[in-house]
């Protein structure tokens, strides 16, 4: 399976600022290349937070609808968010395996529970993340996935990087600065895969609007 990260982020790095309302920080003619991208892909993943943080649509351009996927330890998801309003489309959730019918039945049509046996050990800070999230990756590609775009946040890109489970890299970079040590960074403790001593390859770069669009191809652990 293809992974493709995606995401924007502001000159000083930060995914978002401190405030509770959704930080737009992508360029419209970004938002249209994003979409885009997704219309590409078979699917796209984003974390617990990010749902209940931005509430976003994840949609695609010219209707097509990739599935939707998140991750959840705590199984904390508000039925009523707007990815779970289509019971024609369900929205992959995956989650411990103790909490997955409770959540199912919570989260009704909208959402299709699957739990995981690597989502159940706890984890212990950005280090713990990854073994969960490479067994999620394993079911998507078991499940006929064939490319992935994975948009954040903070938590879901750290560990995807950290054990270099991606390929491709968009990074966006809106020409702001956040300038608020509360706001969440794009990337959080290494180490990371792509460290100093194995540079990633840079494939292209763009100017979308007023942001620049760097695309990096990445190698696997
Ligand atoms: N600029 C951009 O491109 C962009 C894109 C996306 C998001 N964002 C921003 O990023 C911020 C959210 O980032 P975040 O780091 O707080 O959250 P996140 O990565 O979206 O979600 C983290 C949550 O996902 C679940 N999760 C992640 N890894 C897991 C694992 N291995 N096993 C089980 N569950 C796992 C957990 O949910 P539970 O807590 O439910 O257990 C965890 O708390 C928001 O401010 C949002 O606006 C920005």
């Amino acid at each position: 399976m293809k992974v493709i990260v995606s995401l924007a982020m502001s000159v000083d790095g930060c995914l978002d600022d401190a405030r509770a309302e959704r930080l737009v920080l992508s360029a419209p003619a970004d938002f249209s290349a994003v979409r885009r991208l997704r219309g590409q892909c078979d699917a796209i993943l984003v974390g617990a937070n990010t749902i209940r943080a931005d509430n976003p649509r994840l949609a695609a351009e010219d209707g097509r609808s990739p599935q939707r996927v998140t991750l959840t330890r705590s199984g904390r998801l508000d039925p009523g968010a707007t990815v779970f309003a289509d019971p024609d489309r369900p929205t992959w959730v995956y989650c411990p395996t103790g909490g997955a019918a409770g959540l199912a039945t919570r989260l009704g049509a909208g959402a299709e529970v699957r739990g995981l046996a690597a989502l159940d050990t706890a984890p212990a800070g950005d280090a713990g993340d990854a073994p969960g999230l490479a067994a999620v990756l394993d079911d998507l590609d078991r499940r006929g996935i064939a490319a992935l775009m994975v948009e954040g946040g903070r938590r879901v890109l750290t560990a995807l990087m950290r054990a270099g489970l991606a390929d491709e890299l968009r990074l966006a970079i809106a020409p702001v600065l956040i300038g608020d040590p509360r706001a969440p960074r794009a990337f959080g403790a290494g180490p990371f895969h792509h460290g100093p001593d194995r540079r990633m390859t840079l494939a292209g770069v763009e100017a979308v609007a007023d942001m620049a669009v760097i695309h990096y191809r990445l190698s696997r652990a």
